[in-house]
C-alpha cells in the first residue's frame, strides 16, 4: 500500500511517501530560522509558509519515491492537535489531492502519529504504553491495538518540550531550546542544583512542569547565572525532567501490567531521556521501542505509519473533516 503523508501542525512542512512501512521519501521543511527571530511559533507566519511551500515539498516528495500520485493509494494528513491555520494549510492541500484524484483520505491524531513513529523502524506487538513528549504534549497513552488508545496521563500545565524551550529562551538561548540544553548540558552536572520533581511520588499518570521550570528561574536570578555559567543548572534541569518522565512511564506499565513502551516527540530525541527510560524499563524487565532522533520530531512519514493501521481496518475520512485545535483522547475504549 502506498501512502502520502502531510504534516503541518506546526511550523515544520512535510510530506512522506510509504510503500508499507518503507519511507520512501520524507521531507522536512523547517521554519525554525524563521520564528526563531520572534523567540516561538508566530502561527500566522506559519500557515502562511506552509501554504507557500506544500505544493513544492509534496512534488518532491513524490519525486524522490520515484511515483506520481497515480500510484498512490492512500491520502493522509495531520487533522489535530496543533495551530489551526497550520492544520487547514494542510488539510485544505489534502483535501483538494482527493477531489481531484478520488483516492480515500485519512485524518491523523498528530500526538497518535508520534507513538505510530516506531513502526516506520519495527513492528511492536500490542499492548504497549506510549509516552509522547514534544513541544506541544506530554502524555502516557495506552494503545490496546491499532487505532484503540486511551489517555492515561497528561501534563497539567506546561508540555516537557515546552520547558525546555522556556528555559533556554530565559538564558536568551536561542529557539527551539531542547537541543541545545541537551548540548549544554554535557558540559554541566546533573547533580549540582537540587531541583523539584513535581508530581513524582503521587497517584496520577499525569505530569506538572511549570514548578519545574519556576524553581529554574529563581536560581537562575539569585545566583546571577548567564550564558556563560549555566552548564550546571540546565544539567539539573535536564535531569529533573528525565527522571520524572521516566519514572512515571515505568509506575504507568507496571500499574496496568504491560511490558512494552514506546516513546515518542520531538524530545524523545534527548539522549538523557532515551537512557533513563532504556535503564529504569531494564530493570523492571519491560521492553523498550524508541525511533531514531530523525523520526521523533514532527514528519510526515509517522502520519502515513498511522493512517496504514486505520486504511486496513476500512477508517476513512470524509471530504468535509474539520480540524481540531484540542482533540478527544481516546479511540474507542480499550
Ligand atoms: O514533536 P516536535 O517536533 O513538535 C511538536 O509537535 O511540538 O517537538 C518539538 C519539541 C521542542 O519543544 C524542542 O525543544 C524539543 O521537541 N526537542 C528537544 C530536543 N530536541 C527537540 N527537547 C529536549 N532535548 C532534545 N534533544
Ligand atoms: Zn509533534
Amino acid at each position: 500500500m502506498i501512502i502520502l503523508g502531510i504534516d503541518t501542525s506546526c511550523d515544520d512542512t512535510s510530506v512522506a511517501v510509504l510503500d508499507g512501512t518503507l519511507v520512501l521519501s520524507n521531507i522536512v521543511s523547517s521554519q525554525v530560522p524563521l520564528h526563531a527571530l520572534f523567540g516561538g511559533v508566530v502561527p500566522e507566519i506559519a500557515s502562511r509558509k506552509h501554504t507557500e511551500l506544500i505544493d513544492g515539498i509534496y512534488r518532491q516528495a513524490l519525486m524522490e519515491a520515484g511515483l506520481s500520485l497515480a500510484d498512490v493509494d492512500v491520502l493522509a494528513v495531520t487533522q489535530g492537535p496543533g495551530l489551526i491555520g497550520s492544520l487547514l494549510a494542510g488539510i485544505c492541500f489534502a483535501k483538494g489531492l482527493a477531489l481531484s484524484s478520488g483516492k480515500p483520505l485519512v485524518g491523523v491524531n498528530h500526538v497518535e502519529a508520534h507513538a505510530m513513529s516506531i513502526f516506520l523502524e519495527e513492528p511492536v506487538e500490542f499492548p504497549f504504553i506510549s509516552l509522547v513528549v514534544s513541544g506541544g504534549h506530554s502524555v502516557l497513552l495506552l494503545f490496546s491495538g491499532p487505532c484503540r488508545f486511551r489517555m492515561l496521563g497528561s501534563t497539567r500545565d506546561d508540555a516537557a518540550g515546552e520547558a525546555f524551550d522556556k528555559v533556554a529562551k530565559y538564558l536568551g538561548l536561542g529557539y527551539p531550546g531542547g537541543r541545545v540544553v541537551e548540548e549544554l548540558s554535557r558540559a554541566g552536572r546533573a547533580d549540582a542544583v537540587p531541583l523539584p520533581r513535581p508530581m513524582m511520588d503521587d497517584d496520577t499518570h499525569d505530569f506538572s512542569f511549570s514548578g519545574l521550570k519556576t524553581a529554574f528561574i529563581n536560581y537562575v536570578k539569585k545566583y546571577n547565572i548567564s550564558k556563560s555559567n549555566c552548564c550546571d543548572i540546565l544539567a539539573s534541569f535536564q535531569e529533573a525532567a528525565c527522571d520524572v518522565l521516566t519514572a512515571k512511564t515505568v509506575r504507568a506499565a507496571r500499574s496496568q501490567g504491560i511490558k512494552r513502551v514506546v516513546l515518542g516527540g520531538g524530545v524523545a530525541s534527548n539522549n538523557r531521556l532515551r537512557d533513563l527510560l532504556v535503564r529504569r524499563c531494564a530493570s523492571e524487565e519491560i521492553s523498550v521501542f524508541i525511533p531514531s532522533p530523525g523520526l521523533c520530531t514532527d514528519n510526515g512519514a509517522m502520519v502515513a505509519a498511522t493512517a496504514r493501521f486505520y486504511a486496513d481496518s476500512g477508517l476513512f475520512s470524509a471530504l468535509d473533516m474539520k480540524v481540531f485545535s484540542r482533540m478527544k483522547w481516546s479511540r474507542d475504549i480499550c
